[in-house]
């Protein structure tokens, strides 16, 4: 497992980020505790977990299988209140039932309408003073809030966001508009969630089968919508993995690893064979013209704008030197 610059933070961490979303849910405590056992032989040291995981059941599980090992460990948690005396109490919360005096990273989960960015960037930087988040950053934000964020931070002297957490896929695109490019120019870190579009391009799904029984599309209503939507586009990509003798999941995941603006896919399991699988996609690299077959293989790209050069400005990942 190869190491990476997280951001501008001068801190590495390995190429994978582990999931935590199905601890506690699909993935039982003591499977949990075999998936991280797993992940740290395989050189893992990221993990990625959430107040509202759960309910808190995931970061308590998580208080109890991390015993011994958190050294060992770069962890991120969030909070989903933009309240700042609640982004500060969200984090002592996340700390109890973690067992830990501190996390790595603490992330806003989610903007939402009416948010007040001053008092709760002070909120942020309290707890990076206070020693409980080493560095703070945010998930889902479009690219001019998370600048007007840290405008607000840079001119207070504040801690900054350092990372955005955002979904990203061949078929969900919009983040190539604009967030990546910014995360190039100001070397932010980018986390992906739903890197093989909740296991939709891990092969298991079959366009017109029966769901697989033991799997999230049998409770997640948005695997059926998106297998009408996208079954041809999904096909072709199982077929064009399983062309090269690759799991079609570790496509999904190498065709992330390909775009320099990436830092690490956040890859979630319900069990150890699973990541005993996608352990193996660190070791994919695909040739560039498979990237470009991959990258138009489900006509999803973001067509906001009919023509002339601007549409491609927005994805320009090089209009600031260095
Ligand atoms: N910041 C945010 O707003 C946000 C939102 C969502 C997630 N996240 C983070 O991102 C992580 C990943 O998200 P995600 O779980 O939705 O992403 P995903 O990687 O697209 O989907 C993971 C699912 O794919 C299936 N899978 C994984 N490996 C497989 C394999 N080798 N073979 C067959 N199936 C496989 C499993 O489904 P089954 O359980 O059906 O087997 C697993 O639960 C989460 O754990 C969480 O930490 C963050």
């Amino acid at each position: 497992m190869d190491n990476v610059s997280f951001g501008n933070t001068g801190v590495s961490v390995s190429a994978m980020c582990l999931g935590t979303m199905m601890f506690g849910d699909r993935c039982d405590e003591a499977e949990s505790d075999r998936v991280l056992a797993q992940a740290l032989d395989g050189g893992v040291n990221f993990i990625d977990t959430a107040a509202m995981y759960g309910n808190g059941k995931t970061e308590t599980l998580l208080g109890r299988i991390l015993k011994g090992r958190r050294d060992r460990l770069f962890i991120a948690t969030k909070v989903n209140h933009h309240d700042p005396q609640v982004i500060r109490a969200s984090l002592d919360e996340s700390l109890a039932r973690l067992q830990l005096d501190h996390v790595d990273l603490y992330l806003l989960h989610w903007p939402k309408p009416a948010m007040q960015p001053e008092p709760m960037m002070e909120a942020l930087n309290d707890v990076v003073k206070a020693g409980k988040a080493r560095f703070v950053g945010c998930c889902n934000f479009p690219a001019w809030l998370l600048a007007h964020f840290n405008a607000i931070a840079a001119r207070h002297g504040w801690a900054r966001l350092v990372c955005n957490q955002i979904p990203y896929n061949p078929i969900e695109r919009g983040v190539e508009v604009e967030v990546l490019p910014q995360a190039r120019a100001e070397r932010l870190a980018i986390t992906v969630y739903r890197p093989i579009v909740l296991g939709l391009l891990a092969g298991k799904y079959i366009p017109g089968q029966p769901l697989p029984a033991d799997s999230r599309g049998t409770t997640d209503a948005r695997i059926t919508r998106w297998l009408d939507k996208y079954g041809e586009g999904i096909t072709r990509f199982t077929a064009f993995a399983r062309d090269r003798n690759l799991e079609p999941g570790q496509v999904a995941v190498a065709w992330l690893r390909h775009n320099p603006a990436i830092t690490c896919p956040i890859v979630g399991v319900s069990s150890a064979r699973q990541l005993a699988a996608n352990l193996k996609t660190f070791d994919v690299t695909l040739s560039d013209a498979d990237y470009a077959a991959i990258t138009g293989m489900f006509d999803t790209a973001v067509k906001e704008e009919a023509a002339g050069s601007y549409p491609p400005l927005r994805r320009d990942m090089t209009p600031v030197a260095g």
